[in-house]
């Protein structure tokens, strides 16, 4: 913390030429918004906001900006709010992720370009959450989140529906013949019902919950749902954190997203059994602290680290059920014999201060274990090398058919999307239920960004005849909401010549999950003579972001982020 006076409309006034004058204008302007010069002489909190007509998951922003501002003001502060690039999951093309480092860009330059003296962060569907806290972490300046929070569920038929997993298990029924068109039709309706973000352990909640733990949300506020009238409690509360934080200076992130808080994140990935993508997304918010992590030290984790949660994808309960059963206190309580307690969080206490503090309620143990009897004595994800994936891959152990965690088979090749789409479902295509889909060219660099296509369809003949799950492997990534043998993030990617790139229709494979290896079981003389055949692709989008992408993007081992944002370690 400093005790340097807050700048608030001053913040980065132009040192050149005339200052006075570029302060008299600015006021002059800034007045035309009808603000007192009292208030114009109040600290500064920017409000940066992601609400958009193209993001269902934070239609509820405008009330929750209300409550925030009305913190700010109360602790005598001026909100103002400024808009950002907003992500709304499903309506992005090629893939939202390939747009997450634009928005980190645009919220970095935003903060850092207009006169705030701390900035209130507000996102929640999948990809805001990391470009939040991505570009925050570089622009400097003390910094609170508050995110969405998850959506209720719906009601079918006397059972509840969530976002997305129950999305994919009536598609799958759908598909297989189980449900009829009147029946997915009506379903449509009843997945997605309030704002607020996805109603499982997808990816949203996932970082909601790694992002209070590196100590970037106030206490308590990851899985508040998004219509409870607390989460309103929780924004008021955070315009009146970010307001003391405008005026003292700190904590900024860099005091915040360490070393220690970051293994603090994997842990609580690993005992919720989390999205894989929160692996790439903490990858990116460490590589712009010059943090890289190792996927050995993950492995040792992962090892170390009970899974505590019964939620979809995995399990059974929603995260409204998580959030009445304590939330993320109950895993960190959970483990925490295994956590980093000297780490602090933006009300500036530490993390052992906050769990030595007594419970107003239990938690229940019924949706959130204890360590001595979890929902599994192992982590929920698992790092893969091997002569497959030489530099990494990811496997969501917890969602995979226990069977299949030690499998030798048969590679099924899909060359590209495009391939997948037209043969997987050709009641000609030569496979059986023990045969391996491998799918290439989906990775970062590919034209379509490395999409959630890791979780490739069971081919039509084979879901016809019950065949529920196979090993599936790729270089693209997999939803957060969705469950499977999914070995994922294949690195070096295709598009790199990795031994991806080499396999081919008929090569055996071996996944062991104990072993924490995924093989190429081929020659290397003949991997060596198909090395030569690889071409790389050499073309480059035209012009533009995906110019820009395509040259700048990093392995998903570091985040995807690009390679002129990031901190070298
Ligand atoms: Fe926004 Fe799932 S679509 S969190
Ligand atoms: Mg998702």
């Amino acid at each position: 913390m400093t005790d340097k006076k807050p700048a608030g409309l001053d913040n980065g006034l132009t040192n050149y030429g005339d200052r006075d004058f570029a302060r008299y204008l600015r006021r002059s302007f800034a007045s035309s918004m009808g603000y007192t010069g009292a208030s114009l002489d109040k600290p500064i909190v920017g409000i940066c906001t992601t609400e958009s007509g193209f993001n269902n998951c934070h239609r509820h922003f405008p009330e929750m900006i209300e409550a925030v501002k009305r913190g700010v003001l109360a602790a005598g502060a001026l909100p103002v709010t400024f808009p950002v690039i907003s992500l709304g999951e499903v309506f992005l093309s090629p893939t939202s992720l390939v747009y997450r480092n634009l928005m980190a860009m645009s919220v970095e330059e935003m903060i850092r370009a207009q006169p705030m003296d701390s900035v209130v962060l507000m996102g929640g569907c999948d990809k805001t959450v990391p470009a939040l806290l991505m570009g925050a972490y570089s622009a400097g300046k003390p910094a609170a989140l508050v995110v969405a929070g998850p959506m209720m569920t719906g009601r079918h038929k006397g059972e509840r529906l969530g976002a997305c997993t129950d999305c994919r298990r009536f598609w799958s029924k759908y598909r297989a013949g189980d449900v009829d068109k009147q029946e997915i039709d009506q379903v449509e309706g009843r997945l997605a019902v309030t704002s607020g973000t996805c109603a499982v352990m997808g990816t949203a909640s996932t970082m909601a919950l790694l992002a209070e733990t590196l100590g970037m949300m106030l206490p308590h506020t990851a899985a508040i749902p998004a219509v409870h009238a607390d989460r309103l409690r929780a924004s008021e509360e955070t315009g009146t954190l970010a307001a003391q934080m405008a005026m003292t200076g700190g904590p900024r992130p860099e005091s915040l997203i360490t070393r220690a808080s970051i293994e603090n994140a994997l842990r609580v990935l690993l005992a919720v059994s989390g999205s894989t993508n929160a692996i790439v997304h903490l990858a990116a918010i460490a590589g712009r602290a010059g943090i890289d992590i190792d996927l050995a030290d993950f492995n040792r984790l992962s090892d170390e680290t009970p899974v505590l949660v019964d939620l979809k994808p995995v399990g059974n309960g929603y995260m409204e059920d998580f959030h009445a059963a304590g939330g993320l206190e109950g895993v960190l309580r959970g483990i925490e014999d295994k956590l980093n307690l000297e780490c602090r969080d933006v009300t500036g206490q530490t993390l052992g201060e906050r769990l030595a503090r007594p419970l107003s309620d239990p938690i229940d143990r019924a949706v959130i274990r204890t360590a001595d009897n979890p929902v599994d004595p192992l982590g929920g994800l698992i790092a893969l090398t091997g002569t497959l994936a030489p530099e990494g891959a990811i496997l969501k152990r917890a969602a995979a058919t226990p069977a299949l965690l030690e499998h030798e088979g048969r590679a099924v090749v899909f060359s590209s999307l495009e391939d997948l789409a037209a043969r997987i479902d050709d009641p000609t295509l030569d496979v059986a239920a023990d045969d391996i889909l491998v799918l290439q060219n989906a990775g970062p660099r590919s034209a379509s960004g490395m999409p959630e296509a890791g979780y490739l369809p069971i081919p039509k003949k084979l879901a016809a005849k019950g065949v529920k799950d196979m090993v599936r492997i790729s270089d693209a990534r997999m939803s957060g909401t969705a469950f499977g043998t999914i070995v994922l993030h294949v690195t070096p990617e295709t598009d790199l010549g990795g031994p991806l790139a080499l396999v081919r229709n008929g090569d055996r494979i071996r996944l062991s999950a104990s072993e924490k290896r995924i093989d190429l079981l081929v020659h290397e003389e003949e991997l060596a003579r198909r090395r030569k055949e690889f071409s790389p692709n050499t073309t480059e989008p035209a012009r533009g972001y995906a110019l820009l992408y395509r040259r700048h993007v990093l392995p998903a081992t570091k985040g995807c982020d690009f390679d002129f944002l990031r901190v070298s370690a």
